[in-house]
């Protein structure tokens, strides 16, 4: 199996460029970030953008913030997600209270299955819901989610390690709630080896998620925060493979096209990345099936890439972790592979 790629455009403009940040001596905090956080900001339709060193990095920061500055105490998750998740939450000093259900049709909870959760949830007002949008898709319910939440005055993050580059109903996600962060850690959709892009439409947020970043150390009003800042570095690298996102979801739109004829033809079920207002960024390719015996079912596909997860966090009533696999894609994906693939649908 091939290594994932960047765009030779993507190359070339950080070649272009990298010098600069030598010869300015603005190894941090400078034009890059900016300009990184500009194009977040353009492209999603973000009010704001801070550009931070992973993921990881800044949902940390925006708990500490809703548990020292909005009053929350308790978080939970989806059980269909990564277990980092779980330890970011975790590690927080919220009270992790629990995971929600999910749904094979998207591996994602339904909002039923948050209502079932929050049955037996106590001072909703105090929780935070950590939601991940998985594989690519943005959860097909997340508009009634964020209702439902708001309603009973949950705070509502997003984790959109996932979703850089995916619309629902031309949406973004990390715009329905509070704030969400995307990642651009090596392997994920828009690859730029490490880095997390947070967005916010809340001017409050926006300010004290700024000020956190940095220790706060100039205004020192915030009381609260440590250093997540990306280097110039990386920004550059993160603007240079950003900038060519369309080149990059398109060029994985043809290897998908060629599946799904495939598995149309051969009658695969596979969640379309392009159906019913959803525009995945194609993060992941995957197959389902309800099959008595899931695991003997795929087990003539060889060329398959690790499953979005084989675990759970919490209860599994569908069956997500052996109901799916995923086939290979990502940017200039070999054709050899590609049809590897093809011939493995059609046995
Ligand atoms: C669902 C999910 N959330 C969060 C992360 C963490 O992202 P990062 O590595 O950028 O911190 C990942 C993957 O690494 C992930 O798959």
């Amino acid at each position: 199996m091939g290594m994932i790629k960047l765009p030779i455009e993507s190359q070339n403009f950080f070649d272009r460029n990298y010098k600069e940040i030598f010869s300015s001596g603005h190894l941090a905090e400078g034009n890059w970030n900016k300009t990184l956080e500009l194009w977040t900001e353009k492209y999603t339709g973000a009010k704001f953008s801070i550009a931070c060193n992973s993921n990881g990095a800044g949902v940390l920061a925006i708990l500490n913030l809703l548990r020292e500055k909005y009053g929350k105490t308790k978080i939970f998750i989806q059980s269909n997600t990564m277990y980092g998740v779980k330890t970011t939450a975790i590690t927080s000093g919220l009270d992790f209270v629990g995971t929600v259900d999910c749904s094979l049709d998207y591996l994602m909870p339904t909002l039923r299955q948050l209502q079932d959760f929050v049955k037996n949830l106590k001072e909703t007002e105090k929780s935070v819901f950590l939601i991940t949008h998985i594989g690519g898709w943005i959860n097909p319910e997340i508009e009634e989610i964020a209702r439902y939440c708001e309603k009973l005055g949950i705070t509502l993050v997003e984790d959109c390690a996932h979703s850089l580059g995916s619309t629902l109903n031309n949406k973004h996600s990390g715009l329905f709630g509070f704030a969400g962060v995307y990642s651009l850690y090596a392997t994920k959709a828009i690859p730029a080896g490490e880095g997390g892009l947070i967005v916010t439409n809340n001017e409050n947020a926006y300010k004290e998620l700024k000020k956190y970043s940095i220790y706060d150390r100039f205004e020192q009003e915030l009381d609260l925060g440590v250093n997540i800042r990306m280097s110039e570095i990386s920004a550059l690298l993160s603007y240079s493979v950003c900038k060519e996102i369309k080149k990059i979801i398109e060029n994985k739109y043809q290897i998908a096209q060629k599946y799904i004829a495939c598995c149309e033809k051969f009658g695969w079920n596979f969640i379309h990345p392009a159906r019913d207002g959803q525009r995945s960024n194609l993060y992941k390719f995957i197959l389902k099936t309800n099959e008595a015996e899931p695991v003997e079912f795929f087990q003539k596909i060889n060329s398959r890439t690790s499953p979005v997860y084989d675990y759970h966090l919490g209860n599994d009533p569908e069956e997500i972790a052996k109901r799916h696999i995923c086939l290979p894609i990502w940017y200039d994906l070999e054709e050899e592979e590609i049809q590897k693939v093809l011939t493995e649908l059609a046995l």
